[in-house]
Parts: structure tokens; C-alpha cells; sequence
């Protein structure tokens, strides 16, 4: 065998993870659960978030808004009942622009300024002579004390803006809504995407009683029967992505120890969209390093920048099923000014590509299992998993992975359905402003 086959075979070893290793970390997961609930320690959070399934009799207008650290987005939208919606407008803008213009997530930042960027998105959306009551879905780890009140405990996804961690969100946007002339804009909820998501999906389909997003960010909630506050079914957010008892290989110690928050977020750095194209990318250094990708100057300088790869190209590098690999040979050359790879250095790419990405849906695979085994032991009940995000949408195979992953270990009678709810995070906030309303009456 050559060496490159057997250096790829020993990767192929590291990264499989197996149907044992699925059920052990099941277990594990469904553990650390058990003792967020408690509240001794655990690298799951199990934060509450102070709502429950919705009627799917909520109606009424709404202003939506999706803070998740890569773009703000506003929607204006009216809630018909029944999984029924309309979205009247829409509105948004990323939070960093590519030419350097603005960074509104960098160390430089202030809270402010996000916050009265933020404001001045929904500003368009909003007639100065009627009441709008608005829900937030803010994707980040937050400590709720109630639907309307919510304290950033920390950033993730290398977000940096000063000035927020530890504060409350809803009070961070009330100024800046204030600042920005728009006191009729009245915050009611504020939400986390995955709790965003299981709203949407639960609205339409009552069997819905766990979200998650695999996109640039990973994260799952669920609806936990008998929540230690209120004794009461509430959605927990898990905030999974810090989940850590996982099987760790050496590139995952390398990515953790050079990212912005050593030891946080171990699962999310190895599934999701922000992270699994810099994993590529360290493999593949260690191939170059090893001399086993073509040996340019260039392949070199590219693959020393950090982060130059993203989750996209992780699908860009799985969806080209020509002979030759000539869309990866143009992405090499045209994003990376890599204009010599050889059809070889290609097919391993797109096996590194292929291994962390199987990896991923396994893992996240794994981890519904945990959550399934505590809400129902016996798996005899339906149950639906709504995801959303770029990964589980776009990735090649990645929501088959985790279907299939789910069906091996349950077996495929057990009625466990994953299923794609776009948009969730903003439909999901509106439900969840209809809820704060109701429940104000
Ligand atoms: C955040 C979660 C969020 C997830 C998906 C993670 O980085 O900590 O709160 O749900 O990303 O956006």
C-alpha cells in the first residue's frame, strides 16, 4: 500500500466512529443530562427557556428577529394557526462585511454598536403609528429567568463584540430600540434558534419534541417533561455544543488549543459549519507536511491560513461527481490560488472532507439518541427531530447520515422522523411572542 493509502486508512480508523461508540456516547450523553437537570456539573447546560409546546392555535402579527452571528434578520410575520404563516416583509444584513467595511462581532466592537445596528434593521420594517411586539431569537448560550429576560453567559462561534457577555440581551435592545427612535417596537420573547426551530416544527407537526441546528453553529433542545423549576414540560436548550465526552483525535486537540476558547464547545468544534472546514484543512496540512499532497508553494501558503476553509466548501468538495474533479480543481485555483493540484491531492480532499463530515452527523446522531432514551425510554411514542441549517440542508448525504445513524441504533420501525423546518429560528420567535402575549392575558 502506498503511504498515502495507509496514512488515509489510519485517518479513516481515527475518524469512523462506530455503532458501539454511538450507544456509549448515548449513554454518556444521556448522563450529562441527567446531571444538568440536577444542576451538579455537567458540560450540558440544560438552560430553561421558560416556554412550552405551543397550542398551534397562536395567532396574530409579529416582528421577528434572528440574531445568529452571521447575519441580523428581520420578518415581519402573521401567524394563521395550524403550521400556517405569511411572511409580509423582510429585512437584513450580515454582520461583517467582506470588503472590511463594518465587523460588528470583532474585539473592536461594542455592544452599541451591534445593538444599534441590530435596531436599525428592524427600523424599515415598522409604521411610527401602530405597536409592534417582537420576538428575538438570539443563538447563544443565555441564562433565562423568564421568556422576556435573558443574560448572555458567554459567546460562541468566535464572536467577540465587547460589552455583552453578562448582560441582558432584552435590555441591550430596548436601549438601542430607544436610541434608534422606535419605541413602539416592544420586546415580548427572547428565544434560542434551536428552541426557535422546535416551535416552528411543533406548530405544524405534534410530535415535534426536539429542534437542532447544524449549521455554523451546533445545538439541540428539547422538551423535558417535568422541568426542575416549575415541575412543569418546558424546552430546555442543552447548549450541546459543549458537550465532552467525546472521542477526541489529535486534530481536534489542535483545533481546540488554537480557537478562540480552549475546552468550550468540544462537540461543536468537531460537527458544525464554522469548524469542519478548518478541520479539513489541518488534516490536509498534515498530509502536505507529511509530503503526501502535491508539494507547491502555494498549496503550502494556503494551507497555513486559518479558517481559509468553510463548512460550504465541505459540500462544494462532496458534490463534485466528475471523473477529473474539475469543479474542486476550479475552487482550488480560483479561492485559492492553488493551480496545481494533482486529481490525486483532489480524491483526498474529498476523502478528509467525507470522514469529518460522517463524523459529524454520526456524533450529532448519537447525541438525539442520548435525549430520545430520557423523554422515552422504550422509544414507543412518536417523535419528530426538526433541524435546520446550512450543513443538515446543504451538506451531500449529511441528513441521510443522521436518519440512518438514528434508524441502526433504534431500528427503522421505531418511529424517529429527522426532518428539515427552514426558517425556524425566525417563524419560531413569533410563536414564541404569541405564547408571552397569551400567557400576559
Ligand atoms: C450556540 C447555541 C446555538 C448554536 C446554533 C452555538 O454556538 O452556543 O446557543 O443554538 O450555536 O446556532
Amino acid at each position: 500500500m502506498s503511504k498515502l493509502l495507509t496514512q488515509l486508512h489510519e485517518l479513516a480508523t481515527q475518524l469512523t466512529i462506530s455503532p458501539e461508540q454511538i450507544g456509549a456516547i448515548a449513554v454518556k450523553f444521556q448522563q450529562a443530562m441527567k446531571n444538568g437537570l440536577l444542576g451538579s456539573p455537567s458540560s450540558l447546560k440544560m438552560l430553561p427557556s421558560y416556554v412550552s409546546k405551543p397550542s398551534r392555535k397562536e395567532i396574530g402579527t409579529f416582528l421577528a428577529l434572528d440574531f445568529g452571528g452571521t447575519n441580523v434578520r428581520v420578518l415581519l410575520t402573521e401567524l394563521l394557526g395550524e403550521g400556517k404563516y405569511v411572511v409580509h416583509a423582510r429585512a437584513g444584513k450580515p454582520l461583517k462585511q467582506k470588503e472590511g467595511q463594518y465587523n460588528h462581532i470583532s474585539k473592536q466592537a461594542t455592544a452599541d454598536h451591534l445593538f444599534d445596528f441590530i435596531a436599525k434593521q428592524i427600523a424599515p420594517l415598522v409604521k411610527p403609528d401602530q405597536i409592534y411586539p417582537l420576538g428575538h431569537t438570539f443563538s447563544f448560550p443565555t441564562d433565562q429567568r423568564g421568556l422576556n429576560t435573558g443574560t448572555l453567559i458567554h459567546w460562541t462561534k468566535e464572536i467577540e463584540t465587547t460589552g455583552v457577555e453578562g448582560k441582558d440581551i432584552t435590555t441591550l435592545l430596548r436601549s438601542a430600540l430607544d436610541r434608534q427612535n422606535l419605541p413602539n417596537v416592544i420586546p415580548k420573547a427572547i428565544i434560542n434558534d434551536t428552541v426557535g426551530t422546535l416551535l416552528a416544527s411543533a406548530y405544524e407537526d405534534p410530535f415535534t419534541d426536539i429542534g437542532s441546528i447544524c449549521g455554523t453553529g451546533h445545538n439541540t433542545a428539547y422538551i423535558e417533561p417535568c422541568a426542575p423549576d416549575t415541575k412543569m414540560p418546558m424546552i430546555i436548550n442543552l447548549e450541546s455544543g459543549n458537550f465532552d465526552q467525546l472521542p477526541f483525535t489529535a486534530y481536534d486537540a489542535l483545533l481546540d488549543q488554537q480557537s478562540e476558547k480552549p475546552g468550550e464547545q468540544r462537540l461543536e468544534k468537531m460537527v458544525s459549519g464554522h469548524y469542519i472546514g478548518e478541520l479539513v484543512r489541518i488534516i490536509a496540512c498534515s498530509l502536505f507536511d507529511d509530503g503526501l499532497l502535491a508539494g507547491s508553494t502555494s498549496t503550502r501558503k494556503i494551507l497555513t491560513t486559518p479558517y481559509i476553509l468553510h463548512g460550504a466548501h465541505i459540500s462544494l468538495l462532496l458534490e463534485d461527481d466528475s471523473e477529473k474533479k474539475e469543479q474542486i480543481a476550479h475552487f482550488l485555483e480560483s479561492k485559492l490560488s492553488i493551480a496545481d493540484s494533482t486529481l490525486e491531492d483532489r480524491q483526498t480532499l474529498i476523502k478528509i472532507a467525507s470522514l469529518v463530515s460522517i463524523r459529524s452527523a454520526r456524533l450529532v446522531a448519537a447525541t438525539y439518541i442520548g435525549i430520545l432514551t430520557h423523554i422515552d425510554p422504550d422509544c414507543s411514542q412518536n417523535h419528530t427531530i426538526a433541524i435546520d441549517g446550512s450543513l443538515y440542508e446543504k451538506a451531500p448525504n449529511y441528513a441521510k447520515t443522521i436518519q440512518m445513524t438514528l434508524d441502526e441504533e433504534l431500528g427503522s420501525k421505531k418511529k424517529v422522523t429527522s426532518t428539515l423546518t427552514k426558517d425556524g429560528s425566525g417563524i419560531g420567535a413569533a410563536i414564541a411572542t404569541a405564547i408571552a402575549i397569551h400567557t400576559e392575558s
